[in-house]
């Protein structure tokens, strides 16, 4: 297990723009198993590889009900179908939220690790997560969109760990939703 240091808002890296990737080798490899490692490690739902100081285009997700956990290569939105308006944090916001406007739905083509060529569908928080995470490969933060700004999540649930949609900050969100 490898793990990698996750980039915090203010550093460049963030707002820069990745690049395709043309390579579809161990080193590509490694960076995925890697991303998987630090995601699962900081107990976010998904990161992309420039929060890891990486600019290539890939993002990972993690498993929710019936998918599986899906490494992204060369993501591209195809098609996108209603809004849904709710909380969102990121691993390289730390102890913040902020309420934002994404699709309810979206179709996404990327590539696999082997280079094949693939589309899935998602909604509610996985389509939410698509969307952040492709954001991210264009160096849009999260903290652009959000209507009303950036909050901060209670001082407890800022002990725990927080991150890209992370299933420990759904409470507090849940609760900052109400509020709203
Ligand atoms: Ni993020």
């Amino acid at each position: 297990m490898a793990l990698r240091k996750v980039l915090l808002e203010g550093d460049d890296t963030l707002r820069k723009k990745s690049r395709e990737v043309k390579d579809f080798d161990l080193r590509t490899q490694e960076l995925i198993d890697d991303m998987f490692d630090t995601m699962r490690e900081e107990d976010g739902l998904g990161l992309a590889a420039p929060q890891v100081g990486v600019l290539k285009r890939i993002f990972v997700m993690e498993a929710v009900e019936e998918n599986e956990a899906t490494a992204f290569i060369n993501p591209v939105l195809i098609d996108e179908k209603g809004e849904q308006i709710g909380a969102e944090g990121c691993l390289s916001l730390p102890g913040l939220y902020g309420v934002v406007s994404r699709p309810e739905e979206v179709r996404v083509r990327a590539q696999d690790i082997s280079g094949e060529e693939f589309e899935r569908t998602y909604s509610g928080l996985e389509a939410r997560c698509v969307c952040h995470e492709i954001d991210h490969l264009y160096g849009i933060l999260y903290r652009d969109k959000a209507t009303g700004g950036l909050h901060k999540l209670d001082e407890e649930e800022e002990e725990s760990p927080t991150g890209d949609l992370s299933r420990e900050e759904e409470t507090s969100i849940k609760a900052a939703d109400a509020s709203v």
